[in-house]
């Protein structure tokens, strides 16, 4: 099977030397990417900035803003069989990037800031490939994650603590279903819950595909 598997963080530019971002270390999408490849899957992998070994064996896509992610997604989705959406893409960013330096002044600085296209909720919602979703949550996990499920047009969408899983080496996910089933991945290291999850995201796919080719 064809992944296309999105990681790490974006960066909005705020002038040449400053941006926003977030604290995603990418480490969940990349322990997928290896994860898969080592099912013998072949992934594409659209990184954001983030300090990790490329894994062997994935086509590496460097993207760093918002708009540079929505445009690989877009380019390379048509030909996958599963899209992973592990990314943190930035949910604002500056009305303009000033082209200079921002200079330090006593006043207030306001920053004016505008949404950021939303790369899932952007596909077409007749497609051939599964869209998985993540949810990144600090209270009423199960509720929010099934509402963005819906929201944002996913086949399936893996929640998890906000304040646990980003930067660290572990996660613990619960994973919600179109069909409105869930399962849960118990604390483990990203490496784990990686591997489970390929499982799952290869079997609900080779599932979509039996299904479509017996109608
Ligand atoms: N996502 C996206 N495009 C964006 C922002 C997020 O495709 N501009 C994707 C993420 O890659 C993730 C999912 O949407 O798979 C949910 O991201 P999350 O940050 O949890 O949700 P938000 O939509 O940002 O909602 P909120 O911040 O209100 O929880």
């Amino acid at each position: 099977m064809r992944f296309l598997i999105t990681a790490g963080p974006t960066r909005e530019p705020i002038d040449p030397v400053r941006y926003l971002s977030n604290r995603s270390s990418g480490k969940m999408g990349y322990a997928i990417a290896e994860a898969a490849i080592e099912a013998g899957h072949e992934v594409v992998l659209i990184s954001g900035p983030v300090d990790i070994n490329r894994p062997r064996g994935a086509a590496v896509i460097p993207i760093s803003t918002s708009d540079e992610i929505f445009a690989a997604v877009h380019e390379h989705v048509p030909s996958c069989d599963v899209l992973v959406m592990c990314a943190a893409v930035a949910d604002y960013k500056p009305v303009a990037v000033f082209t200079k330096k921002i200079k330090k002044r006593d006043a207030k600085l306001l920053l004016e800031l505008i949404p950021t296209r939303d790369v899932l909720a952007s596909l077409p919602k007749a497609r051939k490939y599964l869209v998985v979703g993540f949810a990144a949550e600090t209270d009423n996990i199960q509720t929010n994650a099934q509402k963005k499920l819906l929201k944002k047009n996913c086949d399936v969408i893996v929640a998890n603590d906000a304040r646990f899983g980003m930067e660290s080496d572990e996660n613990e996910v619960e994973i919600f279903f179109r069909g409105g089933e869930n399962k849960k991945i118990t604390r483990a290291s990203k490496k784990i819950v990686a591997r489970e999850l390929v499982k799952i995201f290869a079997n609900v796919c080779e599932k979509r595909l039996t299904k479509k080719i017996g109608r």
